[in-house]
């Protein structure tokens, strides 16, 4: 097991602009040749501890991808480090770096049965399996043996030391995953659930000090997703491996991880756990990502120490706002209210009035989504209990929980934090 070290890191690619010139009458060859240096990851930093499970969550193309392939060694670093364990893996290749990536598209070996997939890594890396070297006559004697026994049926085969090793190593992988009665299918005779159990099997066989998985739930359906999430995480719990996993599902992060990173455009918005990022998100961008659905954002004004100005509305702020809002330059911000934060009421001047757009009915209870009655273009979502019967057209007022509100600078987006 390994505490895993990111510092400074920074990737970039070179984007050949040969088609642009291409097009130009002007182009000349030597432009054709000419590359353009594209960031793609900025300033990471973090530490994830041993036996942690951190979650890398963030909108497509905002680097998760190229991170985790970073890590993995499949990419060099254009600047910083990586140390798995103390030791800086900078320039070792992907197989010394003793890590094991699970991909989003299982990545089998299609001609070989179950079992054969997941003692592929093991049968190619001795030093995975605690038996003795090869070399030996022994070693010699067992490999004539197996090979003059391999037509044999399976129960008279004959069995050398290290093939033993692997058929246990490989029996306990199947058992902890549940895979056991298919270990001599093909890849092709398994549903995609079972395959990903496999892929996953095929990582935890080989022990390796860190997991590395990339999406590995995308191809599920919703209901499978959410039992395999659940089996991975009891799965890494019991195997205490430090694991770092890449979802763009907000849900994933929010219930799989001891810690969440949220990253966007190539960079780490914040890092912590799931609870802390949820009630107090750094910026306006993770308050948006993490939580479903999304959180509400009006602009305000500060009027006086504890008043905000709405052109519809005001709201009295609890104490606990002043001193961090007059240490603030500005007085206009962005207000963030969760759905589950607003709730319906009367006509008052703290109470929001809005035209129902859109009722969804979840059973256990209700998305409204609304506009603003003075502003159109002023969009709210908010939950109700299932028992409310509301219409489309419907106008309502609503009333604002002061106690779970957001505040944020309209410029950088930056949280006023408490
Ligand atoms: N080999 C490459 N050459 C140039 N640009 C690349 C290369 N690989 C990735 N990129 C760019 O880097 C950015 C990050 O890609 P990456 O695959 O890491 O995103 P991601 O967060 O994993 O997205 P997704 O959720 O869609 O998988 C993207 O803009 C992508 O186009
Ligand atoms: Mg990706």
């Amino acid at each position: 097991m390994a505490q895993v070290i990111v510092e400074n890191v920074y990737k970039s690619y070179a984007r050949s602009q040969g088609n642009r010139n291409h097009q130009s009458s002007s182009a000349k060859p030597q432009d054709l040749a000419k590359s353009k240096q594209v960031s793609v990851l900025r300033d990471i930093n973090f530490t994830v501890d041993d036996g942690e499970f951190l979650v890398l969550v963030g909108p497509s193309g905002c680097g998760k991808s190229t991170l985790l392939r970073l890590l993995a060694g499949l990419e060099d670093l254009t600047g910083g480090n990586i140390k798995i364990s103390d030791r800086l893996v900078n320039n070792l290749p992907p197989k010394a770096r003793d890590i094991a990536m699970v991909f989003q598209n299982y990545a089998l070996y299609p001609h070989l049965n179950i079992y054969d997939n997941i003692a592929f890594g093991l049968r190619r890396n001795n030093q995975l399996l605690n038996t003795h070297q090869e070399g030996s006559i022994k070693n010699s004697v067992d490999n004539l043996l197996v090979r003059a026994t391999r037509k044999f049926p399976r129960s008279l085969q004959y069995i050398s030391e290290r093939e033993k090793s692997i058929r246990d190593r490989v029996r306990y992988v199947a058992s902890l995953l549940q895979i056991e009665s298919l270990l001599y299918r093909l890849p092709k005779e398994l549903s995609g659930g079972q395959k990903q159990r496999v892929a996953l099997g095929r990582a935890i066989a080989r022990k390796p000090q860190v997991f590395l998985m990339d999406e590995p739930l995308s191809n599920l359906d919703a209901k499978l997703r959410t039992q395999t999430r659940a089996q991975i995480v009891k799965l890494q719990r019991q195997l205490q491996t430090t694991t770092i996993y890449v979802t763009h599902d907000q849900t994933e992060a929010m219930t799989m991880g001891d810690r969440i990173a949220v990253m966007n455009n190539g960079r780490i918005q914040q890092i912590a756990t799931p609870l802390e990022i949820y009630n107090y998100p750094a910026n306006r961008f993770v308050a948006e990502f993490i939580g479903s659905p999304p959180m509400n954002f009006l602009p305000v004004e500060l009027a006086s120490p504890l008043k905000l100005m709405h052109q519809d509305f005001e709201l009295d702020l609890p104490e606990a706002w002043k001193s961090a809002l007059q240490q603030s330059q500005t007085k206009s911000f962005t207000l963030g209210i969760r759905p589950q934060h607003l709730s319906l009421t009367e006509e008052s001047r703290s109470s929001i009035q809005i035209e129902v757009d859109l009722v969804e009915a979840l059973g256990n209870e209700t998305y409204i989504s609304a506009h603003l009655v003075s502003d159109i273009n002023a969009t709210v979502t908010l939950s109700v209990p299932p028992d409310k019967l509301i219409a489309i057209g419907d106008i309502l007022w609503l009333a604002v929980d002061l106690n779970k509100i957001h505040l944020f600078t309209v410029d950088d987006g930056r949280a006023i934090a408490l």
